[in-house]
């Protein structure tokens, strides 16, 4: 089972390196190894029972390679499953128009809750390599599903959720933001 790299680890504020393409088998195995993390914390009786907290996506920094990685994982509202394993992502588009999550954002490599809102753009359009498709992808996603992408595209930079937290007003207001 792989190790969730936490907050006061200095790797995890490391800017992450581009991977060599072709990817390397052991690249592909981790993507994997970190979709299967995912859908494992998403099962609650196994989650219970190893102490996982339900996770939607993990950047490869977070489970200690600084490696240009991610993956997304979850069923939307409509049950249709998301599914993204990204190598070397790249945002190439982003609306002016935000979004939050009203509740906050969350972490897997973040015990302490950080209250706040964290504004993001609601729309983004990421260039990538998928692993789940073997090909180059081109994404466009809105919502929920762009934050969670630019959440963990964040990781590869060494951001994390609360640095985008207002310091003073954490529950600042933003004119015409699309609340999720
Ligand atoms: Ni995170």
């Amino acid at each position: 089972m792989l190790k969730i790299v936490k907050d006061n680890v200095k790797s995890l504020r490391e800017k992450s390196i581009a991977v060599d393409m072709p990817a390397s088998e052991k690249e592909l195995k981790l993507l994997n190894e970190m979709l299967d993390y995912l859908k494992k914390s998403q099962d609650d009786e196994y989650a219970k029972k190893h102490n996982m907290r339900a996770g939607v996506g993990l950047a490869a920094p977070q489970v200690g390679v600084n490696k240009r990685m991610l993956v997304v994982y979850y069923q939307d509202e409509d049950n249709k499953e998301i599914l993204h394993m990204l190598i070397n992502p790249k945002i190439v588009a982003s609306s002016i128009k935000t979004c939050y999550i009203h509740s906050g954002e969350g972490c897997l490599s973040v015990d302490v809750d950080h209250e706040g809102y964290v504004y993001r753009p609601y729309k983004v359009t990421i260039k990538a390599f998928d692993a789940s498709k073997m090909q180059d992808v081109t994404i466009v996603a809105r919502g929920f599903e762009a934050i969670v992408l630019q959440h963990e595209i964040d990781h590869l930079n060494g951001v994390l959720y609360y640095d985008h937290i207002d310091k003073i007003n954490p529950f600042k207001k933003e004119e015409n933001s699309v609340e999720l």
